[in-house]
């Protein structure tokens, strides 16, 4: 294993439900975390230690120049965790070329844009580094992705991607790895589902502490691997 004291990290989707948690995993492993947000003012977060947090504001994952322009000031990085995302209800009737795209934008194309300069960003440093991407339950098992066709489709090409781009960087010391979880204990999905039994879901900690694990080791053996994460659910 190795030391995350003093590293950089990045985790995009950083000032959400599960990103926050992960943040504060890694800062208290001794990180330092970059999150992009997409607002233009910073969004009020409660970091357990701001100090080790540095927030850039007005980055849209989604585009190629805005991506490029976040990486473009970053030091030297030791891992990259994509968070960012989100899910669309929509049963087919609904399931528009917009929902379609918007989908895949924020869920594929804010990954697979980050992962490209993650690896730009490890080559340049000369060193190997992490990506851990998160993908979600009903890529592993789409028959649980009725109602969710578009979000389901944009999880299940996070996973393909990362097994892709985990075969093509093998040579290189850089380990890419999707977790795919099945409900987080959010504040949002509380909301969305009070009947639910909480207790079953995944701990957006729980999730955190596997995200820091993988990150600290070593010789990322585990490249290209799709880990389901699924609680007691
Ligand atoms: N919650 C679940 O039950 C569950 C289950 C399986 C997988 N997942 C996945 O886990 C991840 C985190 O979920 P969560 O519940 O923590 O979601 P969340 O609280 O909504 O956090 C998602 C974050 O991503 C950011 N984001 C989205 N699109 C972006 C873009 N184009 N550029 C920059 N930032 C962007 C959001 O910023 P804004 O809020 O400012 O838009 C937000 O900070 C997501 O990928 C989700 O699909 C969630």
């Amino acid at each position: 294993m190795q030391s995350l004291q003093d590293r950089h990290v990045v985790v995009t989707g950083g000032t959400g439900a599960l990103g926050t948690a992960v943040v504060d995993a890694f800062v208290s492993a001794g990180a330092h975390c970059h999150v992009p947000a997409i607002e233009k003012v910073a969004p009020p977060v409660r970091f357990a230690d701001p100090g080790r947090v540095t927030i850039a504001t007005d980055v849209d994952l989604s585009n190629e120049a805005s991506v490029e322009a976040f990486f473009r000031h970053l030091p030297g990085l030791h891992a990259v965790v994509n968070i960012a995302g989100g899910f669309a209800w929509a049963p087919i009737g609904d399931s528009t070329a917009g929902v379609l795209q918007q989908q895949l934008s924020m869920n594929l194309v804010s990954c697979a844009l980050s992962c490209r300069h993650a690896v730009a960003n490890f080559r340049q440093a000369g060193h190997g580094g992490h990506i851990v991407n998160i993908s979600a339950r009903p890529a592993l098992n789409p028959r649980q992705g009725a109602n969710m066709t578009a979000y389901t489709a944009s999880k299940a090409a996070v996973a393909a991607f990362t097994v892709a781009l985990a075969e093509e960087l093998k040579n290189e010391n850089i380990g890419v790895i999707a977790l795919c979880p099945s409900t987080i204990d959010t504040p949002t999905n509380r909301k969305d589902m009070p009947k639910a039994d909480h207790a079953t879901w995944v701990k957006p900690s729980s999730l955190a502490a596997l995200i820091v694990a993988q990150c600290s080791l070593a010789d990322p053996l585990d490249s290209g691997a799709l880990i389901p994460v699924y609680g007691r659910a």
